[in-house]
């Protein structure tokens, strides 16, 4: 097997900008420090909504429409070996459970209220029994992305153990462990434009009073 790259540099920037990102989101939630978990929160919605457009027009590994499996080949590749570049069927289901629980739990945050001082941006617009759910549904929905994280954690020590490296290739991009050398990867220079769009977007509206907070 040759060595071909599989991940390009905006989708391994996501991935690990993405575990600093809840790490920090957890950590500022029980410390209380919901300046620094909204300007978290403003930063992990930016990168998520680059991570879901470069899933429309980005490398073929990035792609959106790679992630769709049929259960049965889900099933089937805890018995085979994945020897194309990208998620394998299992994993597919793993990331695309990652998308909709992040989703859910930007658009809740947005809704709830610590019922001190502190209110997501959309907490005006909604009525108070929406706040009331938002704020459960952020809570319940963290315990749920929790598990998947500790889930998906072991999944890649598995993998290890039956002698597949997966992290190599999300730190490097490439993997020697591909069967074909056809190029799957794309420049990311306009995944990081688009970025820096969705940041200069969020930090001169929502996350403008959170951000001048935390560099005063
Ligand atoms: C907060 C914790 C984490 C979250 C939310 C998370 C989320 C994700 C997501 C969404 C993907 C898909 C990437 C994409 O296509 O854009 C992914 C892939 C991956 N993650 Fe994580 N991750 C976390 C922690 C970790 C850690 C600690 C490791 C290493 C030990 C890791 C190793 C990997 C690897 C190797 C892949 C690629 C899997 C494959 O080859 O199909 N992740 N992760
Ligand atoms: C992926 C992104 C996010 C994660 C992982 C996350 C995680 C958490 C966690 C673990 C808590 C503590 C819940 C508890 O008390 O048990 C929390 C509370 C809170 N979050 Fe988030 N959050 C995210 C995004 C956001 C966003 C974007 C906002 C709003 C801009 C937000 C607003 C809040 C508020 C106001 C609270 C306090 C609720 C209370 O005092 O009961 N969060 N969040």
């Amino acid at each position: 097997m040759s060595k071909v790259k599989v991940w390009d540099g905006f989708v391994r920037s996501f991935h690990w900008l993405l575990v600093i990102a809840i790490a920090t989101l957890y950590f500022s939630a029980e410390e209380g420090m919901l300046e620094l978990h909204f300007v978290a929160g403003f930063f992990t919605l930016a990168l998520l909504a680059t991570r879901l457009i470069w899933g429309l027009i980005g490398s073929k590994t990035a792609k959106l429409s790679s992630l769709l499996h049929s259960p049965v080949a889900a099933l089937k590749s805890f018995t085979q070996a994945n020897h194309n570049a990208g998620h394998g069927a299992a994993g597919s289901y793993m990331v695309l459970a990652f998308f909709v629980l992040l989703l859910v739990q930007l658009v809740s945050g947005l809704m709830t209220s610590d019922d001190i001082l502190t209110d997501g941006p959309l907490v005006q617009y909604v009525s108070s029994d929406t706040v009331d759910f938002a704020g459960w549904l952020h809570r319940l929905n963290f315990d749920i992305l929790f598990y998947a994280i500790v889930l998906h954690i072991v999944a890649i020590v598995a993998y290890r153990i039956a002698g597949k490296n997966l992290v190599k290739p999300m730190v490097t991009g490439y993997s020697e462990q591909v069967a074909s050398t056809a190029t799957v990867t794309k420049s990311p220079l306009l995944a990081f434009i688009i970025f820096a769009v969705c940041l200069l977007i969020v930090f001169t509206t929502w996350g403008k009073e959170p951000l001048s907070y935390l560099l005063n």
